[in-house]
């Protein structure tokens, strides 16, 4: 099996702040790729320039062996790259109902329609309980899975998923990377993740990427990364990073 996604030699940025150096990345077919790393590495932005979302300065971003570089992001979405950002991922203000059928505006197909969303609710039965309910009263467990059902109300062929656990209490924490990999594994979907919580995520992961300053300083399985020195650095880095915040204060 090829690979879904795939960049080579990517540059991006914001304008003239570059961002994304150089780089070459692969997700398999059928596998959970994660990408972990410290704040404000690039992490969001590889996945805003798999979407289309950011200027591209050289380099190509490929769907399914395809060159997709200067492909619009609505015809992205429609190839079939499905995106939660990591923020603004669900309308608080309609019901949980109305956010699912609002994701599935583009299926034409009702049938299809009421397959995803016996999906969604195979997935996440806690959201059929909930339907009538304003997606703003929801849990920040609850939010991640509709703002996940949301995106496979569209029936995508892979979903890039930005940082489900962020603010989450750790017992939803497990819940919700363990629901990611469940929905892997029934439906087969190739998943990319990025995480700050690295360790979980490997967990729940196949293949793995380590970033650092707008590069990968790693790639190979998530079981490599588990066990390498880079990810306890990371660990180490971030709890310095904290202690002088601290010490600053
Ligand atoms: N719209 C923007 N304009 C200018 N710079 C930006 C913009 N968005 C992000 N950046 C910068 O790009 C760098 C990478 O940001 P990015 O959001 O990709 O990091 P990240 O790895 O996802 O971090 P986090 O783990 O905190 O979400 C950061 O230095 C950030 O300040
Ligand atoms: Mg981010």
């Amino acid at each position: 099996m090829g690979n879904v996604i795939e960049t080579k030699g990517l540059n991006v940025g914001y304008g003239p702040i570059h961002v994304i150096y150089d780089l070459d990345f692969e997700a398999p077919e059928g596998e959970v790729t994660v990408i972990v790393g410290p704040n404000g590495v690039g992490k969001t932005t590889l996945l805003k320039a798999i979407m289309g979302l950011v200027t591209v300065y050289s380099g190509q971003v490929l769907f399914q062996g395809k060159d997709i570089t200067r492909v619009p992001p609505y015809e992205r979405t429609k190839m079939g790259i499905g995106y939660m950002p990591q923020v603004g991922n669900i309308f608080s203000r309609l019901t949980v109902e109305e956010n699912l059928k609002m994701a599935a505006y583009t299926i034409k197909d009702q049938k299809m329609i009421e397959d995803k969303l016996e999906l969604c609710f195979t997935l996440f039965p806690v959201l059929k309980g909930f339907l009538k309910r304003p997606a703003g009263t929801l849990s920040g467990g609850e939010r991640q899975m509709l703002a996940e059902s949301m995106v496979l109300m569209r029936d995508p062929k892979v979903m890039l998923v930005d940082e489900p656990t962020a603010g989450l209490m750790p017992k939803l924490v497990n819940d919700v990377l363990r629901k990611l990999k469940e929905m892997a594994d029934t439906t087969g979907l190739p998943i990319v993740l990025v995480e700050q919580r690295a360790r979980r995520a490997l967990e729940v992961g196949d293949v793995a990427y380590m970033m650092r300053g707008g590069r990968f300083t790693f790639k190979g399985t998530a079981q490599e990364l588990l066990n390498h020195p880079q990810l306890t650095e990371m660990y180490l880095g971030a709890v310095e990073a904290r202690e002088l915040r601290h010490v600053k204060e």
